[in-house]
């Protein structure tokens, strides 16, 4: 209750504590907290008369409205009384438990039914959580995740966004929006932009749906989140593919499903080794126009027998079509989505790499006796999605800017990835395996096996490099590791930087010629 700000008014009134006052807060709202804490850590005792408003004013230095208006407070609340004639009193009626609130030591250090992870223990010891919880917090820091870094993963070209049409575009919907713009709306969004995206992933994807059957969500991780939910019971079997993003590793970790890791080819997921695995997952992850993180494109012959699989198994598949607009030299894949004659498919996209990731939009293109379900699932997650965004986007997509921008940004990250790679080879040296597909936003180097990527991730992130660690993308161990970088939100100078400062945390531990 003491502090050392010079501007800070102090009063040590022989009856009471010293009270000192800041400038960074209200007066009465600090003169109010006194009062309270002081009562309830008992300095102040049931009974104890309080000096009067006026006194208490002159020698604080304060108004007595503040005084007034603090005191006001305490008697609402029950923490001060009055007698008619006689003063002002700490409220005799406070229980004698709450006046003498202490700080307990926590009994439930240790959680039923699993070890907190040693990080959270060694620090300050976990309380008790749930299941869940435990679920989320089991995951290490990252320090590599600084998404601004040079060849931070999954930032798209933020200085290259037509910034003056988005803000052209905003200002229209945000003069006199409608009142539909502004108040509650429907979880599964705003009719005209689901349109929007039905027509544009029908275009572009070959996703077959019609607009009832597109629900608008916070991007791909709510998805994802809310596909589990409506389609997965605890302890359900799911195939994901090894490696894979791991951020959909945690959603179906946490929400209590066995992960089952398929390895994946040159030709994507391997469908029978499964099969041979667990014929009978509920439902398998797939990212299937490019692998994440490793970039190949599942090949016909492979989504044909996926589809098959998930038929006759009555199992889920849900795509993750999160940067396919993004190929160089060929055309786009068509979804997995539009070759499904039995409704087996839960379709995912995003708006986070084409457009920025703190949009936060996305949706998922729902089989039609799934929508409902789905709805109630959003409307218990977050409501709904920003409507006056959905407007904006559906003017972006509508006037042609969302097919312009994607169209440059793909000859930007063709350079960016061709001018990484030329880099990585001058730097670092021609024997490092590189694994780039003309695809996407990011590319792979391999590590010798002896080299501990997480380490080397860390090293980087302490230089100022945001590489992630390949191994966080698998279920069990790799027999090698190597280092993600992301090269769409990088421009060719961090390229250069980046690369130096990466080659030189590489050379003492031989990964580096
Ligand atoms: C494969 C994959 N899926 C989903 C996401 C999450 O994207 P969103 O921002 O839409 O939640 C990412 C983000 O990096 C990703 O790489």
């Amino acid at each position: 209750m003491t502090t050392s700000d010079p501007m800070m008014k102090r009063a040590s009134a022989s009856f009471l504590p010293p009270i000192a006052l800041d400038n960074n807060s209200p007066m009465y709202r600090q003169l109010y907290d006194w009062f309270r804490t002081a009562i309830l850590e008992g300095h102040l005792k049931p009974g104890r008369r309080v000096p009067s408003t006026r006194s208490l004013a002159a020698e604080l230095k304060v108004s007595r409205i503040t005084v007034l208006s603090a005191f006001e407070q305490l008697y609402a609340e029950g923490y001060l009384e009055t007698s008619v004639g006689s003063g002002t009193y700490v409220s005799r009626s406070i229980p004698d438990d709450l006046v003498t609130l202490r700080k307990v030591a926590p009994r439930d250090r240790t959680p039923e039914g699993g070890q907190p992870p040693r990080h959270l223990t060694q620090r300050s010891g976990l309380r008790k959580v749930s299941r869940f919880g435990m679920a989320l917090l089991s995951a290490p820091p990252e320090p590599w995740s600084n998404r601004l870094g040079p060849f931070s993963v999954s930032t798209p070209a933020l200085d290259r966004f037509p910034f003056g049409v988005w803000s052209r575009l905003v200002i229209r919907h945000s003069r006199q929006p409608a009142n539909e713009l502004l108040a509650y709306s429907d979880p599964t969004g705003h009719p005209p932009f689901r349109e929007a995206i039905a027509e544009y992933v029908g275009t572009v994807r070959g996703v077959r749906c019609d607009p009832s059957q597109v629900m608008v969500v916070t991007g791909s991780q709510q998805a994802l989140e809310i596909s589990a939910r409506v389609l997965l019971d605890p302890r359900d079997a799911v195939w994901i593919e090894e490696p894979s993003y791991p951020g959909a590793r945690q959603i179906f970790a946490g929400s209590g499903t066995r992960l089952v890791p398929v390895s994946v080819d040159g030709e994507g997921l391997d469908v029978k080794a499964g099969v041979r695995r667990c014929r009978t997952a509920r439902a398998a992850y797939i990212t299937p126009s490019h692998q994440y993180p490793l970039g190949m494109t599942m090949s016909a012959s492979r989504r044909m027998l996926l589809l098959d699989w998930a038929a006759r198994n009555s199992s889920w598949i849900i795509e993750d079509d999160y940067d396919s607009e993004f190929r160089f030299g060929s055309r786009p894949i068509a979804a997995v989505q539009g070759l499904d004659v039995n409704a087996r498919v839960i379709y995912i996209g995003t708006f986070s790499k084409v457009l920025f990731p703190s949009l936060r939009v996305g949706y998922l293109i729902v089989p039609k006796d799934l929508v409902r379900a789905f709805s109630r699932a959003r409307e218990n997650s977050d409501l709904f999605s920003s409507t006056l965004y959905q407007a904006v986007l559906t003017d972006f997509i509508r006037e042609g800017h969302l097919g312009r921008h994607i169209r440059r940004m793909r000859m930007l990250y063709a350079n960016r990835r061709d001018a990484l790679a030329e880099e990585i080879r001058k730097q670092i040296g021609t024997t490092i395996e590189i694994v780039a597909a003309k695809a996407g936003m990011h590319l792979i180097i391999r590590l010798p096996a002896k080299v501990d990527d997480v380490k080397v991730s860390q090293r980087a992130a302490r230089e100022g490099v945001a590489v992630m660690p390949l191994s966080i993308c698998y279920q069990e161990k790799p027999r090698r590791g190597g280092l993600i970088l992301g090269y769409g939100g990088t421009d060719l100078q961090q390229i250069r930087e980046g690369t130096r400062k990466l080659a030189s945390v590489l050379r003492p531990i031989g990964g580096s010629q």
